[in-house]
């Protein structure tokens, strides 16, 4: 592709080129789409409202990018190869004209349960090929999908349908997870009692196990695609109409709906994707992540199918039935770009270097991470065993709001360097600023990481509450996107994310709202009140550590503690599920009523050598409770 960067020289020439005429060089980029009508403007923007626009008044339909472009020379090659969580289940390799024709055939589906241009579609499936058809109908629909992980509680997934007001759910029987199967639908069925938006449910034959389906309610995926036509018109949409709807936790409240819209998405998931891969067309690409997180949207469905790649696509996890499924996985397909989380790096470290010595993986060209820092020991360890040390290793470093890879290296072309996200992607802007506003600039400098220009695939809004997306992203610095995170440039100029700044908790390479695990922690009836902070964990990254004021009549601690963990469990989903829970008889708070968290973080990361000025505390002496209840 014209558009892929080949050297560093070349790389710098972009940049530069970039950010002095951001509008040449996206509007370069974006003619290499296909349109059904030319845009009249590249941007306009405004970080104050905040109001962004990209590709204005282009129309065109994600879709066609990927069918019409590519049909008439790639019909018979492999857009997903699937792998079924259990080995010893068939796998499937659908080809391009094959996932036109399940596109379509769901689209007309999807219209005759009365999903028109505009509905909302939430998606709560397995990762099975027909996840990425009903994502990919949706879009040629012109229907905004919003993808649920299907780990999610049945009172988060209701929380998600209220707040779009979703007219449908897609979801499956089971999912096989591991040893595990879970029981989805009944998940499903528990929510939309709660959901007076939801007219139909279409439901996935994949496990075959009893559910009861509601009459004039659910209907079965293969009745609902019976008898009909593999053909379908894509919808005419507007470069600004919303493409999908993605929640994602926050420091405050409830879950956002961050918007993503059709043009600038579509221009940046397949830009970032070939050039931070380097993909080239043949080219098997595997990324572990699910398809409920944004990774799984940009970089198993969009990018890759965007590109004309072959996208590998896994239903199960990496431990199962042994922990080398990975490696066998990479094997089996000759995966040539493999993109994973440190979490899952650390996780099979564990299991030493057995696991991987039957596999040459001497396919790879390219290893990638994603979704939290990864430490030095993991980067070197995925970077000698699994790259076998010739592999460059892509840190890349985004979220959900980016829509894509923001900062990383481009694969063989940017200099590795150990926990590094090193170099943004050309057309991207990142500033270190301090807690004023003021930009750092030159090199050795840490602070606050923001985005001063706006990118094609940039949050446009938090769905139903603007004003929160402006809150959040747009006021903590003026004219500047706030990403949450710190960073340093280091004294070559290369970036290091050092983590979120708010009270974020980054589990696993998952996004927790501190606030959000307490008010599930709070409904239980014997908790007064309670508060979460994130610690140093070993495999997940950070843990959840929740110190609990509790009424303790009639319980032990031990009961109540199990008792706790589950109401998270199922108010959230088993990954917000604290690790420790601290019972306390009070927690640690200023005269104006906050919680002081910084002492509470320390003592979760067993560190009380410095715990700063506790004299302004209402409550000092609680401090030493803690401590020693903590068994320090
Ligand atoms: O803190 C950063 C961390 O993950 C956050 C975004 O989470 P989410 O929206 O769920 O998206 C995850 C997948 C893109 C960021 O604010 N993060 C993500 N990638 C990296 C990272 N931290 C350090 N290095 C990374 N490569």
């Amino acid at each position: 592709m014209s558009n892929k960067i080949q050297t560093l020289s070349g790389y710098f020439h972009e940049y530069q080129k970039s950010v002095l005429d951001p509008e040449t060089f996206w509007a370069r980029i974006g003619e290499s789409f296909y349109w059904r009508k030319q845009w009249d403007e590249t941007v306009s923007w405004d970080f104050e409202k905040p109001d962004v626009k990209w590709f204005v008044n282009g129309k065109l339909n994600i879709t066609e990018n990927i069918f019409e472009r590519y049909l008439h020379t790639k019909g018979d090659t492999p857009a997903i190869i699937w792998e079924p969580n259990d080995p010893n289940e068939a796998n499937r390799i659908v080809t391009y004209r094959e996932l036109f024709e399940m596109t379509n055939q769901f689209c007309n589906a999807l219209k005759a349960q009365g999903i028109e241009k505009g509905d909302r579609v939430i998606i709560y499936m397995p990762m099975v090929p027909e996840a990425a058809v009903a994502m990919l109908a949706c879009a040629r629909l012109g229907a905004i999908h919003s993808v649920v992980f299907a780990g999610f509680s049945s009172s988060a997934l209701a929380d998600r349908i209220n707040d779009c007001e979703a007219k449908m759910v897609l979801t499956s029987d089971g999912n096989y997870r591991g040893a595990k199967q879970i029981p989805v639908k009944a998940v499903v069925d528990e929510a939309v009692e709660s959901t007076p938006s939801i007219e139909k449910v279409i439901v996935l034959n994949r496990t075959g196990e009893e559910v009861t389906m509601k009459e004039g309610r659910d209907i079965w995926w293969h009745d609902a695609i019976a008898n009909q036509s593999t053909d379908f018109a894509a919808t005419e949409m507007d470069s600004e109409d919303l493409l999908f709807i993605l929640y994602t936790s926050g420091s405050t409240g409830k879950p956002k709906g961050v918007v993503h819209t059709t043009g600038g998405y579509m221009v940046y998931a397949e830009y970032s994707f070939s050039n931070v891969f380097q993909y080239t067309p043949g080219d098997i690409y595997w990324c572990t992540a699910d398809i409920g997180w944004i990774t799984g949207h940009s970089y198993i469905v969009y990018g890759p199918l965007l590109a004309g790649g072959t996208t590998l696509m896994f239903e199960g996890v990496p431990t199962f039935p042994h922990a080398g499924r990975f490696w066998e996985i990479v094997d089996k397909y000759k995966v040539n770009q493999f993109y994973t989380a440190p979490t899952a790096i650390r996780a099979l470290q564990v299991h030493g270097l057995e696991p991987i010595q039957p596999y040459s993986l001497n396919s790879l060209k390219v290893i990638g991470s994603v979704g939290e820092p990864i430490n030095e020991e993991a980067w070197h360890w995925y970077h000698d065993h699994i790259g076998k040390g010739n592999c460059p290793l892509v840190d890349t470093w985004w979220q959900t709001e980016t829509g894509g890879i923001m900062i990383s290296a481009l694969a063989g072309i940017t200099p590795n360097k150990p926990a590094h996200a090193s170099l943004p992607l050309p057309g991207i802007q990142p500033i270190i600023v301090d807690a004023e506003g003021n930009e750092l600039k030159g090199n050795n400098v840490e602070g606050n990481l923001c985005i001063k220009f706006p990118w094609p695939s940039m949050i446009r809004t938090t769905y139903g509450d603007h004003e929160k997306c402006k809150n959040v992203y747009f006021s903590a610095y003026k004219n500047m996107y706030f990403t949450g995170d710190g960073a340093k440039r280091d004294h070559d100029g290369y970036l290091r994310i050092l983590g979120r700044v708010d009270d974020v908790i980054n589990v696993s390479g998952h996004r927790m709202g501190t606030a959000e695990v307490e008010n599930a922690i709070n409904e239980h009836p014997k908790v007064v009140e309670s508060a979460v902070v994130g610690y140093p964990h070993d495999v997940k990254g950070q843990g959840i550590y929740a110190y609990v004021i509790c009424d303790m009549t009639g319980r032990t601690e031990d009961s109540l503690k199990a008792e706790i963990k589950d109401t998270v469990r199922k108010i959230i989903g088993p990954i917000a599920k604290p690790d420790m829970v601290q019972i306390v008889p009070g927690l640690p708070k200023t005269r104006s009523g906050k919680i002081m968290r910084r002492i509470l973080r320390k003592v979760a990361s067993k560190d009380i050598s410095n715990l700063g000025d506790t004299s302004t505390l209402l409550n000092p002496e609680v401090v030493d409770d803690i401590i020693k209840g903590a068994g320090l």
